[in-house]
């Protein structure tokens, strides 16, 4: 089915402003999960103005269908531009995964085709590719990011004899999104998906999370693997690729405005959001709602 027909675009009403146009870099995530991608991101590009918006309203996304996952990730791109951004960063593996490459080709050259929205698969696989000696890679990610198929394309379009085996964690996200992931009933959850991991492919060396709220079971995981076997999370990464991007798109970079600020936004309740928030990032927020409609 060419999903161009099922979603309506409904961009021809929002009101953008052009290239003279400049505002905060947007960071996007389904929920948390993008605020681990966030802190690195203002560690390495602190000059620069954030907007964090989280679609908690609508967590998780990993579950979702194709249609629904870039429907509900173009209404908070939409949004974040209406709020100025002239660069929005998909925090989130699953919405770069069903929805980024739709955007950018097909909704993009609509809305204003001098604003960007990138991903975090591509980068996290340049990087992951040089990392493994065995040539064999292990993903963990939410179920839609691995049905995607998306990573193994991505890396075989860079390194075609590498071998990816991947592991759905449909659990994961709901644990940590519920601050459950220290407790005995995420280690069932967390050793089952590792094994099944491993048990699938003994030579894996180099582990990719390949969803932004996994950083938060890192420890947890690193304790079941055996010696030898590298975990890489993607926060720096996406932040030294987004800092390079930076460098090499003058135009863009002269776009995003610097005060260091950030405000964070919710579609769920901002009580909710402030408070779990500070799980993720280790201090105090105030959060924002925002409405989509
Ligand atoms: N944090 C998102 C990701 O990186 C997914 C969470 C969800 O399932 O909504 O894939």
């Amino acid at each position: 089915m060419d999903k161009d027909n099922v979603i309506q675009n409904k961009t021809n009403s929002v009101p953008f402003q052009g290239l003279g146009a400049s505002g905060p870099i947007g960071i996007f995530d389904s929920g948390y999960g993008g605020l681990t991608i966030l802190e690195k991101i203002r560690a390495e590009l602190s000059e620069y103005d954030y907007i964090y918006l989280g679609d908690n309203a609508r967590t998780p996304y990993g579950t979702r269908s194709f249609d629904v996952v870039y429907k509900y990730t173009l209404e908070c791109v939409e949004k974040m531009f209406e709020m100025g951004c002239q660069l929005v960063v998909l925090a989130c593996n699953t919405a770069s995964a069903k929805a980024l490459r739709t955007i950018q080709q097909h909704d993009l050259p609509k809305i204003d085709p001098n604003r960007r929205v990138l991903g975090v698969i591509r980068p996290t696989v340049e990087a992951v590719g040089a990392m493994t000696k065995s040539n064999h890679i292990g993903l963990l990610a939410t179920t839609g990011t691995v049905q995607s198929n998306s990573y193994p394309l991505e890396i075989h379009k860079i390194h075609e004899d590498i071998i990816v085996t991947s592991e759905a964690c449909p659990m994961w996200v709901p644990l940590i999104e519920n601050n459950e992931h220290l407790s005995d009933g995420a280690d069932y959850f967390v050793k089952k998906n590792v094994e099944h991991l491993l048990a699938a492919d003994s030579q894996i060396d180099t582990i990719m999370l390949g969803c932004t709220h996994y950083p938060l079971l890192e420890k947890k995981i690193k304790s079941l693997l055996p010696e030898g076997i590298r975990v890489v999370s993607q926060g720096e990464i996406v932040a030294k690729s987004l800092a390079d991007y930076l460098k090499r798109h003058p135009e863009m970079e002269k776009r995003c405005t610097k005060n260091a600020s950030i405000r964070y936004f919710s579609t769920e309740s901002v009580e909710k959001f402030s408070s779990s928030a500070s799980v993720f990032l280790n201090e105090e927020i105030q959060a924002e709602h925002i409405d989509l409609g």
